[in-house]
């Protein structure tokens, strides 16, 4: 066998994970093509480190592991499955795939199960090394934007939402009638005020989620009310793209909240249904409108498909709603945890390799 071009090159890249304001929930038909357009804030503390090295080149007939997989230190076979999964689909773009092995290293800074998904951060750091392999294989340099982009278009095979985490302080995903694709994310004009924003993450449960992303999808397929969420999501964005740009937030977090409960709504009401929040994420949920109505402290939460908590404040609130949080992490109880997060400058590549 000829040496190939890529044997023991290794990269190493960063990505932070995303919390979508206008959700994406539910798919078209082909692969991981969104229903409707989604935006996120890209976060900053929550991310996870992957390094990528080809160990070696093969025969595609070679009958061992195609990938080996280190997490926080410790060899991880339960995490190959999905990954094997994404480099098969990312072959068809990147057909070098095929011809060799990997070593996967990967850490998050958070707790692996702090209750927050790591498949977007972790997709996105992926997708980056494997588009830094491909600029080899083929002897091109991909400008910046070019390069974010072909890394966003893989890491959705990944996982859809990973998409978005390519870029500094917001990204939209979804074709609308004027903007944007289904296949990659692109960066969002915002204004100041969002890019030095907090998310204090509200840790109610830590537990693996009920239901996987991919079966909450599927469930959208046949909803009830699958069509008309379609339309409030579009028409959801379509106002978050202007009031980013405004530096509306008072309008956005009211929105951003409705989403919240517009997901939470799809997934109660889907055949079978599921109940994701808790009693905690109620209570919170009322403290923080409570709060709220009584101060006037802009501070809003989303969710995710979970329990979990996001709660997103501009920068000069910080002070009181630090001493807000101190409070409703004692009228939550001791299992509570807050993970102190923000708006953040997206992916970038470790030096000194
Ligand atoms: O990227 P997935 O397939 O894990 O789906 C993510 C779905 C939500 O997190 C609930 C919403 C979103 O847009 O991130």
């Amino acid at each position: 066998m000829t040496q190939k071009k890529l044997d023991g090159l290794k990269f190493t890249w960063w990505a932070p994970s995303n919390i979508a304001l206008v959700k994406y929930w539910g798919k078209k038909v082909g692969h991981q093509l969104p229903a409707n357009p989604s935006v996120s804030l890209t976060l900053s503390t929550a991310k996870t480190r992957v390094s990528l090295s080809v160990v070696k080149s093969v025969e595609t007939t070679e009958d061992t592991p195609w990938i080996d997989l280190y997490f926080a230190g410790q060899q991880m076979p339960s995490f190959i499955p999905k990954i094997e999964k994404f480099f098969k689909y990312a072959s068809g773009e990147l057909p070098f795939l095929n011809d060799y092995k990997f070593l996967l290293k990967t850490e998050n800074t958070f707790p692996h199960s702090a209750g927050i998904a790591s498949s977007a951060s972790s997709m996105a750091a992926l997708a980056l090394n494997l588009i830094e392999l491909e600029q080899v294989e083929k002897g091109v340099e991909y400008s910046k934007e070019e390069f974010l982009k072909r890394a966003s278009f893989i890491a959705r095979m990944g996982s859809g939402s990973a998409c978005r985490s390519l870029y500094p302080f917001a990204a939209s995903w979804g074709e609308s009638d004027n903007f944007g694709s289904d296949l990659w994310a692109e960066p969002v004009d915002c204004h100041p005020i969002f890019k030095s924003m907090y998310d204090s993450i509200v840790v109610v449960n830590s537990a693996e989620k009920k239901v996987s992303s991919r079966a909450g999808h599927g469930l959208m397929d046949e909803h009830f009310y699958g069509k008309a969420r379609y339309h409030h999501a579009l028409t959801n964005w379509n106002y978050s793209i202007g009031w980013l740009k405004e530096g509306a937030w008072d309008n956005l977090g009211n929105l951003v909240e409705e989403e919240a409960l517009s997901l939470h709504a799809m997934m109660m009401t889907s055949r079978p249904g599921y109940l994701l929040m808790e009693p905690q994420t109620i209570t919170a949920i009322q403290l923080v409108r409570e709060y709220r109505y009584r101060t006037g402290v802009p501070i809003y939460f989303t969710l995710d498909a979970g329990p979990n908590l996001h709660l997103l404040y501009p920068q000069d609130v910080r002070a009181e709603v630090q001493k807000f949080l101190e409070d409703l992490k004692k009228d939550l109880g001791a299992n509570v945890t807050i993970i102190d997060d923000k708006i953040g400058t997206g992916p970038y590549k470790e030096d000194g390799l």
